[in-house]
């Protein structure tokens, strides 16, 4: 059997047991997600600001907190930081500190410009990963791992990226896909799946509904299940993201992270990524605010932090254009809400037409044609900064989690009905 480069040992994220990395891991017996453990010792060695400016531009640069090599790879990771100007000068702000007018570009310097509102609003632009959108992440570590560890067959239900993602790295590594989705997934996610040559099963349900069949077929098929969480490795690939932001801010994190939340495994991998980061000596106790951010139509883990709960209670009825975020019954839920309460984070919801709206405002002032799930994180941000829970001189980043070439039926929507008005 292959062995793991770096990876120690696996622990439980709620229990703490300890399983072996070596082998193929699901769930706790608990049933609670696991989590991969490094010697943060042995990696803070040699993985430095210094010796990442020689190191390819994708995730695998970090490859010392990553587990495995060689890695099935398209090139993700490394998406661009840009540095919203315009639409951080249309949000309004109050509160302390309001009259800050300096523009400054991520490693601090100064530009010179003299507009208000959030002079340090960026965009972390995932929507140029392979695929287009950040699962690409994930699933480049849980395919490598999967490969190394023996897997025959992939499977996972999805919200529709995901889906995308999973097909295009298991035929990467040569392996089938079983991607099982809900009848109204967004047509490119069907069409992805199905040219990269994955099996594609629709069901009238949710994802969660999807996550049953998987979850019911994958002993009898022999499928290896790549649902989110329910392997270690996403978790892994996704965390990256927190690196970057470190690498790309030159050494230091920002202030406030809006993440459109889901499943939340980037919020929890970022988190993880802060935690290594810390044990690493780079940085402090300090973390960045992180803002889960939820639609209207389904916001489990809102409705939970607003009633001041440690877990989530399913949310029935789930509706929302944006695809990705319709996760009813997110197996993170004690995760996502521990990490929003120990880094002063907060969590909101986002409808609709607000999103659509907001992404025609990404797409005209700053070029960059988002997946609704991103665009929710400007309206989160309007919000935030109106009630001044964020401040007009903190560094802001908004996750644009994929892109909006993937939504054709809602962009075709939204800009029907403004032609119409
Ligand atoms: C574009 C997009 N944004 C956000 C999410 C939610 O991701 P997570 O499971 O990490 O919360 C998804 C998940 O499908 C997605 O496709
Ligand atoms: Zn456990």
């Amino acid at each position: 059997m292959a062995k793991p480069l770096n990876v120690l040992e696996l622990e439980c994220s709620a229990c703490g047991k300890k399983y072996d990395a070596s082998v193929e891991q699901h769930l706790c017996t608990c049933g609670k997600p696991l989590l991969a453990r490094y010697d943060l010792k042995r990696a803070a060695a040699t993985l430095t600001l210094e010796s990442l400016q020689w190191r390819p531009r994708t995730l695998w640069r970090y490859a010392e907190v990553l587990p495995n090599d060689p890695p099935v790879s398209l090139g993700e990771g490394m998406t661009p930081l840009v540095h919203a100007q315009r639409v951080g000068a249309s949000i309004s702000t109050t509160g302390e500190g309001a009259t800050a007018k300096r523009s400054i570009s991520p490693t601090g310097e100064s530009t010179g410009s003299e507009k208000g509102g959030l002079q340090r609003l960026f965009i972390k632009d995932e929507g140029l990963n392979p695929t287009g959108s950040f699962k690409a992440r994930g699933m480049t570590a849980a395919v490598s791992r999967a490969k190394q560890l023996g897997a025959k067959a992939l499977a996972a239900p999805t919200a529709g990226n995901a889906g995308g993602a999973l097909a295009a790295y298991a035929a990467a590594a040569g392996l089938p896909a079983v991607i099982v989705m809900p009848a109204d997934t967004p047509s490119a996610n069907v069409m992805e799946c199905q040219a990269f040559g994955a099996k594609v099963v629709k069901l009238n349900g949710l994802i969660s509904d999807c996550g049953k069949y998987v979850a019911e077929h994958k002993d009898r098929e022999g499928w290896y299940d790549v649902s989110t969480l329910k392997e270690p490795y996403r978790v892994e690939g996704k965390k990256t993201m927190g690196y970057e932001l470190w690498e790309q801010f030159g050494g230091k994190l920002p202030d406030v992270i809006l993440y459109p939340t889901g499943g939340g495994v980037g919020l929890i991998g970022m988190c993880k990524a802060f935690d290594e980061m810390q044990e690493m000596g780079w940085i402090g106790e300090e973390r960045p605010r992180m803002v889960a951010v939820q639609a209207e139509g389904c916001a489990p883990i809102v409705r939970a932090w607003e009633a001041h709960q440690t877990s989530a209670q399913f949310f029935p009825n789930a509706t929302t254009i944006a695809s990705g975020l319709r996760v009813p019954g997110p197996l993170g839920d004690l995760l996502i809400l521990s990490m929003l309460r120990q880094t002063k984070g907060t969590a909101l919801t986002v409808t609709d037409d607000e999103m659509m709206h907001a992404g025609r405002e990404l797409a005209s002032l700053e070029g960059i044609f988002a997946a609704p799930e991103g665009a929710a994180t400007v309206i989160a941000t309007r919000k935030l900064a109106a009630s001044g829970w964020i401040k007009p001189e903190e560094t802001v980043v908004l996750f644009n989690t994929g892109t909006g070439y993937k939504y054709a039926e809602a962009w075709q929507r939204a800009l029907q009905s403004t032609a119409a008005e």
